[in-house]
């Protein structure tokens, strides 16, 4: 569904992503791993549209999207969480899950039901601030929000990050639900390679902005290279 050629972007005259390519097959779940600054996020971050392309080309199902901006590729069926996102801290859990029902999409907004069915920790959170969510019940949140559009393709960067390991098997729990629903394809960023080895069927190792290697899940778990 995902095709990507050649891709290079970058901030201003520093290059991060160097000629990129790779495909994600329809319906697939892929990682996407590497140490730190080796470019996952500057991935992420060119594939939604929030970082320009500087060469090459990203097609969704045949449609070149590369010179479109993010809310158009939200409307394609592209959802994405950022590393370390708040979603709107002053808000409610309610109000942001709402205002992420205003996304522009071709899909189905999902109701509140169905997004507290996926996400049953939530429900008792509805009336607080995102603010004052744990790390953990934020990044449920981050992921409840990108669900709300039914994206055909989701986007993970670093859902794990400063996560104990039970929310983290609850994230990956939602994800395994979300996939047992919908079927969506996802791109998962992440360093907790268990996390990644528990739901893609295999990874890319990106180094210096280039892909250097493909990983299986159990090659994941035993690649001493990528322990931090
Ligand atoms: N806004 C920015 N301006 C300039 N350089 C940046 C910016 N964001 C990231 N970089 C640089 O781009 C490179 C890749 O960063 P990126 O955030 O993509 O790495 P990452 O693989 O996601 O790392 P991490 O595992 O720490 O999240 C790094 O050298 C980083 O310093
Ligand atoms: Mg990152």
């Amino acid at each position: 569904m995902l095709k990507v050629e050649r891709l290079s972007a970058g901030y201003g005259r520093t290059q991060v992503l160097r000629r990129l390519s790779f495909e994600l097959a329809a319906e697939e779940v892929l990682g996407i791993v590497g140490l730190n600054g080796m470019g996952k996020t500057t991935l992420l971050k060119t594939l939604m549209g929030l970082l320009s392309t500087e060469g090459g080309r990203i097609e969704l199902d045949g449609i070149a999207v590369e010179r479109s901006p993010a809310h158009r590729r939200a409307r394609l069926g592209i959802g994405y969480t950022p590393q370390g996102g708040q979603g709107f801290p002053d808000l409610t859990v309610r109000e942001n899950l709402a205002l992420a029902g205003m996304t522009p999409t071709k899909a189905r907004i999902r109701p509140i039901s169905e997004i507290l069915s996926l996400f049953p920790r939530l429900e008792k959170l509805l009336d607080r601030r995102s603010s004052a969510l744990s790390g953990g019940e934020r990044q449920l949140l981050a992921l409840a929000r990108a669900v709300v559009p039914s994206p055909r393709l989701l986007l993970l960067d670093e859902l794990t990050e400063g996560i104990q390991p039970s929310v983290t098997d609850e994230i990956a729990e939602c994800l395994l639900s979300i996939r047992r629903t919908e079927n969506t394809a996802m791109i998962i960023a992440d360093q907790d390679l268990s996390f990644v080895a528990s739901l893609a069927g295999r990874a890319l190792v990106v180094q210096k902005g280039e892909i250097v290697a493909q990983r299986s899940p159990d090659e994941l778990l035993g690649d001493a290279a990528l322990q931090t």
